[in-house]
């Protein structure tokens, strides 16, 4: 299998399934003299585990990350840093009834169809349990980056969106309710309907905006590694991501171009920021906000029609502890994964800037 790892300089490997023996990775490439705070690693991962609230999986898992190289007193040593995490709550016979059923909109027919060896316990690989090893690796790129903020929230849930500019939200409540949006109002009506959908035994979209401040000029690598395009590889390759839009997105589109420049300040900012903070693949020093779609999931506790591995139609119910919706737990995710590549393409930078010297 290839594709498991992430970045060029600031490189990420992960492994692991969701019911194996441990999930973990490998971080190449950070640099070395980088005094690493352990309790805000775990912290990150606090924010991303099952369990947490009442609207999230039922599962227990304490997703204690254990370093096993590339960490001395403290300090990153410029070698790879090794870490597990291991599995201690899985309930695979909580997934025998889909041993040779594919559920539908998850990727057991694909992984089997590719593979011919379905591991289905728990999703196997394609269980968002890989992502706990992409919030530790993003936790420590955090710590190199400490100048620039990096804050994601949840911005809508089905049909309920926040419907103020970013801007006019206080980043310092996020945290302050279990769906992580920082307009109270709209947060309790997003923890109201993922509750129902849940009484119901379904799922239910959302999306999450993030935005990266204090970003310094000059991030961007053209033309095939547009930081645009970078940080949209990284959201799309988190799990039930369905779409991805920086700056004025799809809404550009309805736009003529006498409302949509940017005009200069003499400094250099811009009066307005609707291109992103991205402008031709580079950062221009403006807030970078996007946003990430996540669909509703597809593990419901429903009855539904689907087939198994012979081809015949069968019926099948979920069963075991699944997230209704993941968007409060994918929070921390979308921060790692920007966390990663702003750290990639810092190093690039200085690898590559006219201000080397
Ligand atoms: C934080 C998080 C939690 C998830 N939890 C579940 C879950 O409980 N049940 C489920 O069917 N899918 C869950 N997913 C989504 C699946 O991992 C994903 O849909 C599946 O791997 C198929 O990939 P795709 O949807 O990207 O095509 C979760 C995703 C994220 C980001």
């Amino acid at each position: 299998m290839a594709g498991n790892s992430f970045g060029k300089l600031f490189k990420l490997t992960t492994f692991g399934e969701s019911h194996g023996e441990a999930i973990g990775g490998i971080i190449d490439g950070c640099p070395s003299g980088l005094k690493l705070d352990f309790d805000a690693i775990q912290n990150e991962l606090d924010r991303r585990k099952p369990g947490q609230s009442k609207i999230v999986t039922q599962r227990k898992e304490p997703d204690t990350v254990e370093f096993l190289s590339g960490v001395f007193e403290g300090v990153t040593t410029g070698t790879p840093i090794g870490f597990v995490i291991k599995n201690t709550n899985q309930k695979s016979k909580d997934y025998s009834h889909i041993k040779d059923v594919y559920r539908p909109s998850h990727a057991d027919y694909t992984y089997d169809k590719k593979y011919g060896v379905r591991d289905y316990r728990g999703g196997g690989r394609s269980s968002a349990r890989e992502t706990a090893s992409r919030v530790v690796a993003g936790a420590i790129a955090k710590q190199m980056l400490s100048s620039i903020k990096i804050n994601a929230f949840t911005s809508s849930v089905g049909d309920i969106f926040i419907d103020k500019p970013y801007q006019d939200l206080d980043f310092s409540k996020i945290e302050s309710n279990i769906i992580r949006c920082p307009d109270e109002a709209s947060a309790e009506r997003m923890i109201a309907r993922v509750q129902e959908v849940k009484k119901e035994g379904d799922t239910i979209g959302g999306t999450i905006t993030c935005v990266l401040q204090n970003v310094p000029v000059g991030l961007g690598e053209p033309v095939f590694d547009k930081l645009h395009a970078e940080l949209g590889k990284a959201m799309l390759s988190i799990n039930a991501v369905k779409g991805f839009e920086y700056g004025s997105g799809f809404c550009g589109a309805k736009m003529i171009g006498s409302e949509h420049n940017d005009k200069f300040n003499e400094d250099g900012t811009t009066q307005s920021n609707l291109s992103g903070g991205i402008q031709g693949g580079i950062s221009n020093g403006m807030d970078i906000y996007f946003r990430v779609a996540f669909k509703p999931v597809a593990t419901t506790l429903q009855k539904q029609e689907t087939i198994n591995s012979k081809g015949e139609t069968v019926e099948m119910q979920g069963k075991g502890r699944h997230d209704p919706c993941v968007v409060p737990r994918a929070v921390p995710i979308v921060e790692a994964m920007a966390a990663l590549v702003l750290a990639d393409y810092t190093l690039l930078r200085r690898q590559e800037s006219n201000d080397w010297k």
